[in-house]
């Protein structure tokens, strides 16, 4: 295992719709145990394939809660989202030492594959869905910071490249 290089905002992979996985393989297997490897080593609770440099479809996520165990999602799918919403704060490890409060819906369903390619449907509230909401948006592409307001975005921004500036931001 391995801990492997994040992407930082601005690498072009974090903006692009990653690849469905095709086949659940010994290099896919090896992929999951460094992106848990890699969150660990970071303190996150999630982490998407685009993350690593990876333009697949998979993430883990391990919510570091009692009640909670590490999973890995192959090519996880939005199927419901609840009407309500939650604002909360949420960072990323490619936006290092920032965050923002964002509204998403307080509960999904999501369905995937486990690394036995087994169907997955698990129904999610609070800061598992919206882990899964944060984490699944990489696979399209898409960052915390796209679903905020125009300004929160530049003030959030600007304070990133200031610390990046400053001599590497921390991580989280
Ligand atoms: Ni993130």
């Amino acid at each position: 295992m391995a801990v492997l290089p994040i992407e930082m905002l601005g690498s072009e992979v974090l903006r692009r719709r990653a690849v469905e996985v095709a086949e659940i393989d010994e290099t896919l297997r090896i992929l999951i145990a460094d992106m848990f490897e890699t969150m660990y080593d970071a303190e996150g609770i999630g982490l998407a394939g685009p993350q690593v440099g990876v333009s697949r479809r998979v993430i883990v996520v391990d919510l570091q809660r009692e009640d909670s165990q590490p999973f890995a999602l192959i090519n996880p799918r939005l199927v419901e989202s609840g009407r309500e919403t939650d604002k909360a704060e949420e960072g990323c490890l490619s936006i290092p030492g920032v965050g923002a409060a964002v509204e998403r819906p307080d509960r999904v369903v999501v369905e995937g594959l486990d690394t036995d390619g087994h169907p997955i449907r698990m129904e999610a509230d609070g800061l598992l869905s919206r882990c899964l909401q944060h984490e699944i948006d990489h696979l399209d592409g898409v960052l915390f910071i796209d679903r905020i307001s125009p300004l929160k975005r530049r003030m959030v921004l600007q304070k990133y490249k200031r610390a990046e500036r400053a001599g590497g931001a921390s991580s989280r």
